[in-house]
């Protein structure tokens, strides 16, 4: 089976990198948008008609799934592309404020996203539903999806301290413990952020919630239910459900810009142990 994956660049390689542990048997093809990065201020039309074109190209290449591992597409599009498209599988990013609200002690939750997402409409419906005894802290990781675009993403870096600064260092100084990474980029940068919050916060125990493995799980409940015919398809390609995969998963590498510059750093963020 082969699974459509996009973002607005590399950012959902976060995500694919996730899928490709979880779901080793599956085939993808990873659609980085980066001649339209970065998503996050742009126009939800805007951001929606980039989902449809992405989503038709995927689809036009054999994808019987589409994973939109950007929160921002998912914000602007999810809803219109499932109605869209009945018959397609489609999984979405949303800030994991649910378990965060379950992790935090302080009762202080940051949230570091992009600015559509921050206030799209599946934010304030899950920051009503979810975090009603929490303190939520929302804010825009300004700049981080450049570094993680130009591959700076080291702890000793000088323009990512500078980030940092600007937008983690609030939430720590409002008592955050819990961190939600509202954005598939973001997860590139954690070394980052882990090594920046020691230092700011040395006593502080420290979470940050990547949601890339409970997406990939979703995606698995979903093509290979158990005991449907889906599953059966999906189980006798592979074994690994079951077990370790037999077979490499084969990766197509589709865009709007530079994909050899795709493929390095692929090969550069998503270092397969
Ligand atoms: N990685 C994307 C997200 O999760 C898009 C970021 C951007 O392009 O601004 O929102």
């Amino acid at each position: 089976m082969k699974i459509g994956v996009f973002d607005s660049g590399f950012g959902g390689l976060s995500v694919l990198r996730e899928l490709l542990q979880q779901l080793p048997s599956f085939d993808y093809v990873y659609y980085a948008d980066s001649a339209h990065c970065p998503y996050g201020k742009k126009p939800v039309e805007y951001v929606r008609e980039r989902s449809f074109f992405i989503t038709n190209e995927l689809l036009s290449r054999g994808c019987e799934a589409v994973v939109i591992a950007c929160n921002t597409a998912t914000s602007a599009a999810i809803k219109e592309l499932r109605e869209a498209y009945p018959n397609i599988p489609f999984v979405g990013m949303e800030p994991a404020i649910k378990p965060a609200v379950a992790a935090t002690k302080s009762g202080v939750v940051g949230v570091l996203a992009t600015y559509g997402t921050l206030h799209g409409q599946k934010y304030a419906f899950m920051k009503e539903k979810f975090a009603e005894n929490v303190r939520l802290i929302e804010q825009v990781g300004e700049g981080f999806v450049q570094l993680v675009e130009a591959l700076d993403i080291s702890p000793e870096s000088e323009s990512v301290l500078a980030v940092l600064e600007k937008s983690l260092r609030p939430l720590l100084e409002a008592g955050a413990d819990t961190i939600v990474l509202g954005c598939t980029h973001y997860p590139f940068l954690l070394p980052a952020l882990k090594q920046y919050s020691a230092q700011i916060c040395p006593n502080r125990e420290l979470r940050f919630i990547d949601p890339a493995p409970a997406i990939a799980k979703r995606l698995k409940s979903l093509v290979c239910p158990a005991n449907s015919l889906v599953a059966g398809a999906a189980a006798s390609e592979s074994s690994a459900f079951e077990g370790p995969a037999e077979k490499k998963p084969r990766i197509e590498f589709l865009g709007s810009g530079n994909l050899i510059e795709l493929k390095l750093a692929f090969e550069r963020l998503c270092k397969l142990s």
